[in-house]
């Protein structure tokens, strides 16, 4: 690649907030926006657990990543941290709204508490007010600190392939059990991970004429572990037929936060292989 098409993809400098950074993806975000040059700032709800990881970022790179303690249904938490982080860093420059409650539900045998019928509000709220409430909140307090900025920054919303279309719940059919204990991807993964794309759109216009750009990504699902049976069925729905490893969504993100898309604003990326295609 030529070397001013290659600086595109820098992020020298930027202070990038990845929501739900101990997790599975949260650390790949981590690892993508320090290996570019940028400052990922590890928000999750236990601190110890992130700041290993964020320690062994900042040695592997040699710059900053910082771990700090956030649960992003707390408002007060919120703001009092996009302050410290501002008087830390000086700015924001990008968000990463990655924070989800990972949707298992547990069944109590003779019931599926997954199933619509049977699934629990409280269940609901919890995981509309991490995934949905939680973005939102973040949008309010660290994207205003983005939009303060001269030139703006970029705002990327995870969603999902499950915010582009309904889940094929014959997928997670168990042998041997009744219609009404098999148990199926719970309603709120479909209603948050579309709310996520609503909340892009709004504020892909609410601050654009500032330089805040924001995009969603809808990942499909990774390989980990999951039973062959399940793979088998999974791939079968998928054109290039396997699940995603997980670090084929760095390339992506890079590029949402980057120049390299400084002209991508309200977009809603599948990155599915090809699964919404069909
Ligand atoms: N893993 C996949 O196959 C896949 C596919 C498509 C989309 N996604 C989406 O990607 C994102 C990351 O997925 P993942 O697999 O890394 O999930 P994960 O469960 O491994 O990580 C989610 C992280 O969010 C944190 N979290 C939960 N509640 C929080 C709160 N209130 N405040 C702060 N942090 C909180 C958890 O502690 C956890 O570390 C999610 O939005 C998920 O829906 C994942």
């Amino acid at each position: 690649m030529p070397r001013e098409l290659e600086r595109l993809f820098r992020l020298d400098g930027k202070v990038i907030i990845i929501t739900g950074a101990a997790g599975l993806l949260g650390r790949k975000h981590a690892e993508a926006i320090i290996s570019y040059g940028g400052i990922p700032v590890l928000l999750d709800l236990s601190e110890p657990n992130v700041n290993d990881f964020a320690e062994k970022l900042s040695a592997k790179y040699g710059t900053d990543a910082v771990a700090m303690a956030v649960d992003i249904t707390n408002e007060n938490q919120i703001r009092e941290n996009a302050e410290l982080i501002v008087r830390k860093y000086g700015k924001i420059d990008g968000l990463v709204n990655n924070a989800a409650n990972n949707p298992k539900v547990e069944d109590d045998g003779d019931k599926n508490f997954s199933r619509l019928e049977n699934f629990p509000l409280e269940i609901w709220n919890q995981d509309v007010a991490v995934g949905l409430t939680g973005a939102y909140l973040c949008a309010k307090h660290y994207g205003s600190k983005i939009a303060d900025n001269p030139t703006g920054g970029s705002i990327v919303n995870i969603s999902s392939d499950l915010g582009l279309m309904a889940p094929d719940q014959r997928l997670y059919r168990q042998k041997g059990l009744s219609e009404d204990q098999q148990p199926v991807k719970p309603v709120t993964y479909s209603v948050v991970k579309t709310g996520l794309i609503g909340l892009t759109r709004y504020l892909a216009t609410y601050w654009a004429e500032k330089g805040v750009r924001c995009n969603a990504m809808c990942p499909g699902g990774i390989k980990n572990n999951q039973p062959d049976d399940f793979l088998k069925e999974v791939s079968s729905r998928i054109p290039m037929n396997r699940l995603a490893e997980v670090d084929e969504y760095q390339g992506t993100l890079l590029w949402m936060l980057s120049e390299a898309s400084s002209y991508l604003n309200g977009a809603i990326i599948p990155v599915e292989g090809g699964r919404t295609a069909w």
